[in-house]
This record gives C-alpha cells, structure tokens and sequence, in this order.
C-alpha cells in the first residue's frame, strides 16, 4: 500500500521525508513525490520508480529548502505508475498539497463535479480530487475545509496536506487508512507507519477515524470532524524496527491476514452504489453480459483455486458454463475459443509467466479477455482487453491471504452481475447478496478474533507427515487452497480431495491419527460429506470440521469443529478459509519455519 510521511520542525524536511519514505519501501510502490514548502511556495520534486530516483534528482533532498513537508510512495491504484499520477497533487493554484493513502470511492463523481466548475485535472487519480475540493472549501481556515471535504468524501483516505497560506502547520486526517504522528525532538511528523518515524521518536498518537491532526514544529493538535478540539493520549513504542514494519506482527503473512476484512472492504465497496453492483471497469453492457456463452477461467496456484470456486459460484447463480484451467495447461492444449466467449486470467502479481502466456494465446484466438489483477499497470493489467483490480495492497508474503480473498470478492461481483443480467435472479435475490457480502468484512475480523483456538489446534499438528482437505462443490475449492497454504509455509505433505472420491484411492492413506480437514458450508452436501467423514474416522482419521454455524449435528462425526458465521452459500469460502489460513499459520510458526519466505518459492513466478 502507498505510504505516507510529513515532517515540521528545525530540520530541513526534505531529508527527513526521504528517509521516512525509505522506512516504508517494504510496503510496495511504484513512485514517489514529496512537497516541501521554501518560504515562498510549495515545491513538488515526484519520480518514477525506486525511492533512489527521487533522492538522485533532490540530492538527498539537499535541493529542496524549508522545514516542513510531506511525500509519499505510491502503489498505483487510480491511474498507471506515472509521474503526473504520483503524489503529492496540488491545486490548480498550487498553494495547496496533498499526498492520499485509500480509495475515494465517489471520485468522479466529485471530479465531474469540479470540473463542471472549471477545476482542471493533471492526473487519473482519485486523490487530485481531494486537493481541488479543499481549493473549493477553504476559505482561510484549513481545518474547517477539511471537515467539509470529509462530508462530502466517501471511502478511505490517510491525507497529510500543506497550505502555502498556512507555512508553519502540517495537516492530516484519516478515515479507515492508517495515520500517525510522531512527537519528535526537534519536529513533529506524520506517516502511514510506525518505521517511518522511529528514527525521530517512540512518542505517538494514533489517528482515530474521522480525526484531524494540526501539527506545528513544537505542538500537536486533534480535532473532530465538527472541528472541534479533541484531547489524546500518545503511545510509547517499544517495537524494533523489524517488527514496526510488520505493524507489531510476527510475520507478514499474519499481518497481510487481519487486513482482509479492510482489503475485502475495499474491493466490495467501490463496486456497490445505491444498492447495485457498478463495475464499470468490464465495460460491457447488460446486452453484452447476455450474449457471453461461456467463461474460460485461466490461471496459477493460489488464483486458480480462486477459478474453482468462480465455476460453482457462476455456474449456480448466473447459469454460465464456466471451465477453468491450470494457465501452464491452458497455453498448451490449443484451447477451443468462441467469439462469445469470455476469458478471465487472475492473477495477483499479473505478471505470472504461464498466465500471461495464457492471456496472450486467448487474445491471439479473438476472444474477449478481462484480468482480475492485485498490481496496477503489470503486464495482464496492460495486456488484458479490460482490468479489475482487487484492491488488496502490496502482499509481502509469499503465501497469499489478503489477494487471494480480494480475488474472491470480484468474482462475486461479477457472478451476481452477470447473474442479473442474464435474468438468473430476481431483485431480492441480489438485495440479499449485497447484503451478505457487505457483512463478510466484519464476519472475517470475527473470525480472526478467535485465533487462539486455532492456534491451539494447530500446536498439536506441527508433527504432522500428511493432512488431507476435503469437501466437495466450492468445499473442494476451499480445501485446494486450504491444502496449498499448508504445504507452502509448513512443508508438510498435503492433499486436497472431493470428498465423493476419497474412495477411488487415497482413502488407503489414512492411517490412526491421521488429519482431515472435511470443509462442509454446503447444505445441500452436508450429509454426503458427514458419511465421507464417518468412513475417515472409522479408519481412525481425526477430522476437523469447518462448518455453518448452528449444524450441532456435525460434532457426531467430527472431533474438532469450527464454526463460521452465517453466508449466503456462494460466499462461504470467504470465511471457511480464515481458520485454515490461520491454522496452517500456526502450524508453520510452531515448526519454526521461514512462513513469509519459504523455501523454494518466489512471489512472483515470472518464468515457467
Ligand atoms: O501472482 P499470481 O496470482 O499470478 O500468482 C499465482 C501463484 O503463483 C500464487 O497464487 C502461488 O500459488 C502462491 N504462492 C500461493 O500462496
């Protein structure tokens, strides 16, 4: 995710934000900017690419005068990687800076509105709207304007803003991003991070939602967003370096895995206006949705077992054939493509060799390709004839969590979509399904809340030689991408089966003692699988269960049981894989292995 830093004091600022920026590069960017204020205007210095290029051009910051500044890394999520996209934006008068972290999720609706007042727009972001709507409400006090922009605002937003008017203040204000400020020595900073600061200070304030933040070299100020003054207390921070850049926790796959309910949110929210689903960025219309015959679902590992669960959750609400394919099959078996047909390619990274490969061989076949893309501008976002982004941030570990249930969210966006368009479902149907998917959000913290018993759990598995996962429809989905997260960070061996063909082969494998994870969310399956578990623990199997919650009726076949909250049934395995996330987490930690970087593995499988 983008990162932010400010800095006001006795220093020079420029160095100061540099060195802040550098503090919060783990995070992923693509450029990055700063704004520092000379004594006579604010001066932006912004540059494509690593942090050292910005450096170069400011000599470390040496060729930017004035104490006081903001800057910022951008991950692109609004416009490509570019210069003019990169922050910090102004203006049109340049006496006003703002450098954003989030999603403005009604930009352009506000910047169709500003430019109907004759704002003009340097860049494709959503943030440039933030600087001409402070330019539209200030009328010399910039804390009154900031709370009329946050009225009129809606998504998440982390901003640092300076007024050429005001040289001796720094602003900030959050709303579901993250913002600090640090209480320095001989300054005061803000950042989006911990690392950025702590060179400077272990003092500080954590911004609440919907809270402003006034500093000056020596005081710090808060407001609400009546703009009225608030009192807070600061936080001494006795974290190293290394864990601040986790954000307190262990590893980054745990941190990557409690942002889910804030990534998922953000890749539903955007997409969900006064009640239906916009996904402007398919550019089809509903005739067009119609006249797609068949979806072709292409991609790798993680993304792929995201495809599975695609076919059941197309197949069953929009009535569409869906096939979905390994991308390192797809590329080679001549696939059979239709003009109506459609081609989707997920893929996080989108620069996954064997996915991309595969997209080039769809478009070579004229037909019609959308890519379902975590980084903005990759090479499957560019290639692609249309892009959705799943707004899940920069993921750092190699086991992905947060992209892929970001992945999950756009896929049913897109069923109940084209499930709507096709006449599958009546207006309640979707009214119901916006419904529970805006509560998945705060069913996944729930269910993260609850580590500790899994974490227990997990601790008696760490001696495990073989688990299996089993379920069956999108259970089995869930359980390939359950198994996947095991073997990858925990190295013990792991399979995942439809439940329905244990008894075709593997089910000679299970010996006393032996786990099995059965994932059961399917009503219409529960029973079938309830008798496959009974044939594993008549073996001696110990099975897990990850059920509905209120089926009591499944702890006569299970040993373990963990309940997840109440989904409509195309959406549980956004929340039956939390606890399997967890587990195999703990599994990993408890066995000492590198979790966020295992053996073998690359992030990015750029070669095939
Ligand atoms: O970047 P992509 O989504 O295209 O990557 C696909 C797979 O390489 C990826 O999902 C891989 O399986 C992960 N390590 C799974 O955690």
């Amino acid at each position: 995710m983008c990162g932010i830093v400010g800095y006001i004091g006795e220093s020079q600022a420029a160095p100061v934000l540099l060195d802040g920026l550098s503090k919060l590069e783990y995070r992923g960017y693509d450029s990055a900017g700063i704004a520092v204020y000379d004594g006579e205007q604010i001066q932006v210095q912004k540059a494509v690419g690593r942090l050292k290029v910005l450096s170069e051009l400011t000599h470390d910051g040496a060729t930017m005068p004035g104490c006081s500044g903001i800057g910022h890394t951008r991950w692109a999520t609004h416009g490509a990687p570019s210069g003019a996209n990169a922050h910090p934006h102004y203006n049109q008068s340049e006496t006003i800076a703002v450098v954003h972290n989030g999603i403005i999720e009604n930009y352009l609706k506000l910047r169709k509105r500003l430019e109907e007042k004759g704002y003009q727009f340097r860049s494709d972001t959503d943030t440039e709207v933030v600087a001409h709507l402070l330019d539209r409400y200030y009328k010399g006090d910039p804390v009154e304007a900031i709370t009329k922009i946050m009225h009129r605002v809606e998504g998440s937003y982390a901003l640092g803003i300076i007024f050429k008017e005001h040289p001796g203040h720094i602003y900030a204000v959050r709303k579901d991003s993250p913002l600090i400020v640090g209480h320095g020595k001989d300054g005061n900073l803000i950042a989006s991070d911990v690392p950025a600061v702590l060179k400077y200070t272990r003092n500080v304030y954590f911004i609440q939602n919907e809270e402003i933040a006034v500093l000056t070299g020596e005081t710090i100020a808060f407001y609400n967003v009546d703009g009225e003054e608030i009192q807070k207390g600061s936080t001494t921070i006795d974290w190293d370096i290394n864990a601040a850049e986790k954000g307190g926790y262990e590893h980054f796959m745990l941190k990557e895995m409690y942002e889910q309910p804030q990534t998922v949110r953000d890749t539903l929210s955007p997409r969900i206006k006064d009640g239906s689903i916009v996904i402007e960025e398919l550019g089809m219309d509903e005739e067009e949705i119609r006249g797609i015959r068949k979806i072709h679902i292409v991609a790798c590992g993680s993304a792929y077992h995201a495809g599975v669960t695609a076919k059941y959750v197309f197949e069953g609400m929009a009535r569409i054939p869906v096939e979905v394919d390994l991308a390192s099959e797809f590329r080679y078996r001549n696939p059979i493509l239709m003009d109506d047909e459609l081609v989707i390619v997920i893929s996080q990274s989108g620069e996954t060799a064997d996915s991309l490969a595969a997209l080039r061989e769809a478009k070579r076949k004229g037909v019609k390709t959308l890519g379902i893309v975590n980084v903005v501008g990759s090479s499957i976002a560019r290639e692609a004839d249309r892009v959705m982004y799943t707004w899940a941030g920069p993921e750092i570990a190699v086991a992905t969590t947060k992209a892929y249930t970001a992945q999950l969210i756009a896929e049913y966006l897109l069923a109940v979509k084209f499930a709507q368009a096709r006449g599958e479902v009546t207006e309640a149907e979707v009214e119901g399904y916006l419904k529970d998917l805006q509560r998945l959000p705060d069913q996944i913290e729930m269910l993260l809340s609850n580590k500790e018993r899994i974490q227990h759990f997990a601790n008696r598995y760490i001696a495990a030689k073989d688990v299996f996962f089993v379920g069956r429809g999108i259970d089995y989905a869930i359980s390939l991408e359950g198994s996947l997260k095991l073997k990858e960070i925990s190295y013990i061996h792991s399979e995942a089966y439809a439940a329905g063909e244990l008894k075709h082969g593997t089910i000679s494998l299970i010996e006393e003692g032996t786990l099995v994870a059965a994932v059961v969310t399917q009503e219409n399956l529960y029973k079938k699988t309830v008798s496959n578990m009974v044939e594993l623990t008549s073996r001696g199997a110990f099975v897990l269960a990850v059920t509905n919650a209120g089926n009591r009726e499944i702890e006569k076949a299970a040993d373990y049981v963990v309940y997840i909250p109440q989904t409509n049934k195309y959406f549980t395995n956004s929340l039956a894989i939390i606890p399997l996330q967890l587990f195999s987490y703990y599994v990993a930690v408890g066995k000492g292995c590198d979790v966020d970087k295992p053996r073998n593995l690359a992030k990015s499988v750029t070669v095939e």
